[in-house]
């Protein structure tokens, strides 16, 4: 096994042009199985609200919730470093309930950094967590928890103000002490624009080549996902359909008899 993906170096990446690979996981099969791959980054995210558990939105989901499921990953990962999402709610209220909520997924569910969405608005936040001596990674662009200030999974960025506004905001990211920053959804020049300027690593998601890193959702690249799948999703392989092909295999052995057969059996 390569040494263990440490913060320190993930920052030394950058400074390297390495390019940073993360990917969500969420139980600790695919953990495990990630992690033996080579991943540098695994991220419990708040993305469980909507590939686990059939949610909407990111919105219901709770701090239990990621608890658990972060729990289970840490069980399945030795070597990638584990960040967990910190979930709506679980922040926005106030410093000292952030405080609380990063405490837990670090004790509880044994993440090594948290991920929270938002810019200027979450900097005092932000700091206050690293001052804890909890590593943390950004998250601006398209922001899933504002999905109704946002009116939708919308590209964010294209206008003039709006492209000002998430500069500013990836640069308050940095300067409260995040040690990266996932943009997600905004346009790829927008992207490389920022990922020059900043000095953390910027990690994306729809937002082009540009990136330090790239982070997919696992159910998206192996195609476990329904349509309408977005752009910026590439399926590595058409997992819905050898799933679906192997339960109509077994349909078809038990009806027919042919399961369980000698080699399955006990005697
Ligand atoms: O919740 C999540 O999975 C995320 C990634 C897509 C960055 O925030």
């Amino acid at each position: 096994m390569k040494e263990k993906v440490t913060v320190p170096q993930i920052l030394l990446m950058k400074q390297k042009g390495e390019k940073i690979v993360m990917l969500t996981a969420y139980d600790w099969i695919t953990a495990r199985i990630i992690d033996e791959s080579g991943i540098e980054i695994i991220l419990v995210g708040d993305s469980l609200g909507t590939v686990i558990a059939g949610y909407e939105t990111t919105l219901p989901v709770t701090l239990e919730e990621v608890i658990y499921h972060t729990r289970a990953v840490s069980r399945g990962r030795k070597r990638a470093l584990l960040v967990a999402d910190m979930p709506f709610l679980s922040y926005q209220s106030s410093i000292r309930d952030a405080k609380i909520s990063v405490g837990r997924l670090i004790k509880e569910g044994g993440a090594e950094a948290v991920k929270l969405e938002g810019g200027k608005n979450m900097a005092d936040t932000i700091k206050a967590i690293v001052d804890m001596d909890i590593p943390v990674m950004g998250h601006v662009g398209l922001t899933p928890q504002s999905i109704h200030r946002m009116g939708g999974y919308r590209v964010q960025g294209r206008e003039e103000r709006q492209r000002e506004r998430i500069i500013e905001d990836a640069f308050a990211v940095e300067e409260a002490g995040a040690f990266s920053i996932v943009l997600e959804g905004i346009p790829y020049d927008l992207a490389a624009t920022i990922t020059k300027d900043l000095k953390i690593p910027t990690i994306g998601i729809g937002a082009g080549v540009h990136c330090d890193g790239q982070v997919l959702v696992i159910q998206d690249l192996l195609g476990i996902t329904f349509p309408p799948r977005p752009k910026f999703v590439k399926a590595y392989v058409n997992g819905g359909e050898i799933i679906r092909k192997a339960v109509r295999e077994f349909i078809d052995d038990v009806k027919a008899g042919r399961f369980p057969d000698e080699e399955h059996s006990y005697h």
